[in-house]
């Protein structure tokens, strides 16, 4: 699509950006320097998480493994470990096989270009703009969730943001805009727009540096703007989550490398949904054969008694009834599980859904 600005009329837009970025930018961590692991680092970290809650694991994360070389040969739980809390943790893989593929493929230094960047593991289009952008002064679009939103409301573009074709339209229409001087201002400019004047709840674009130029606000529609077709709500999925305590501490698995919360520690979960039985106590029964199958090992299991644990994901909810079995020790090398004692749940990486069901518990100090 081509946009009908003229080029005065451009200029005058990336003036006003900029300017303003240069008198009110946030001042963070990340933005001390230009450097493309910085910059994949926060920009990975950044993609589901706020701005408050990243800062601090972002630097502890680069204290930990201070350069892309650091990182790649990193162990793999030491990394996960760092990004306990974060969720979303195939971020933190596909991260660490981006340095390894940095470090092998590219000789340790990252390549310049959006599509090469592309190649590197979970860099899809928004990060390799931000990368090439920030980092090598490309004039490549970034558009993650709050780009979709300013330039819908600026243009207002009817496109509904939820389709994948969507994302051309404004990657298009973006190209006639960035500043081809300063792509990477332009880009963390849009960004400071949409989490302050043109933020999605409560916006303030009478006081934006953009009011003359956004079409949404001088026609009173903002709030019309980005066109989204709402979402399903999450699948509700009740659990039963084994509680097996032993003299050596508690059971926990390491969830499959490839599905939600990949390789995280949890308490052995039971799909109640997929039980048979009706009734509280024969599913307990049916909880416990099916524990036994797995391990060998047959347990009286019975209810915790404590409150139903939820933990909303983006598209699921988990619904977990704590049941418990006292157990001696028993060997556990035919599956990726171990026993851990109270005093070392902080040495293994657990995802917050677990530390709910420690809460619920009253073990380990756990908030
Ligand atoms: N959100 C995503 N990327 C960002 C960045 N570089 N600065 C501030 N907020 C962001």
């Amino acid at each position: 699509m081509v946009l009908d600005w003229s080029t005065e009329k451009i200029k005058a837009f990336r003036r006003a950006l900029l300017d303003w970025y240069d008198q009110e930018k946030r001042d963070l961590p990340w933005r001390r320097d230009h450097d493309p692991y910085h910059v994949l680092l926060s920009e990975t970290m950044l993609q589901q998480t706020q701005v408050a809650t990243v800062i601090p694991y972002y630097e502890h994360f680069l204290q930990l493994f201070p350069t892309v070389a650091a990182l790649a040969k990193a162990p793999e739980a030491q990394v996960m470990k760092a990004w306990e809390g974060l969720g979303y943790y195939s971020r933190a893989r596909h991260l660490q096989l981006a340095a390894k593929q940095v470090v092998l493929d590219f000789g340790g230094l990252f390549p310049e270009t959006a599509a090469e960047l592309r190649t590197l593991a979970g860099i899809g289009p928004y990060t390799a703009g931000a990368i090439a952008s920030i980092a090598f002064n490309q004039p490549e679009p970034a558009i993650d969730g709050n780009a979709f939103r300013v330039f819908a409301r600026l243009l207002k573009i009817d496109a509904d943001i939820t389709r994948p074709q969507t994302r051309q339209v404004f990657d298009d229409l973006i190209r006639q805009l960035i500043d081809p001087q300063r792509p990477g201002d332009f880009n963390q400019a849009i960004m400071d727009l949409g989490s302050s004047y043109m933020r999605a709840k409560d916006p303030d674009p009478a006081h934006s540096p953009l009011a003359a130029f956004d079409q949404s606000y001088l026609s009173d529609t903002v709030l019309d703007y980005p066109v989204k077709s709402k979402k399903k709500p999450p699948v509700v999925i009740p659990y039963f989550a084994l509680v097996v305590h032993s003299p050596q501490g508690y059971l926990l698995m390491q969830r499959p490398r490839t599905g939600m919360l990949g390789d995280l520690w949890m308490f052995p979960l039971v799909d109640r949904s997929a039980l048979p039985a009706a009734s509280l106590t024969a599913q307990l029964t049916e909880a416990a054969a099916q524990f036994a199958a797995e391990t060998g090992v047959q347990l009286p299991f019975t209810d915790a008694g404590k409150p139903l644990v939820k933990h909303t994901f983006t598209h699921q909810q988990w619904q977990l009834t704590l049941i418990e079995a006292a157990s001696p020790a028993f060997d556990l090398a035919v599956l990726p599980a171990r026993w851990v004692a109270e005093a070392d749940l902080a040495t293994v990486a657990l995802p917050t859904v677990q530390k709910k069901l420690f809460k619920a518990l009253a073990v380990g100090g756990m908030k």
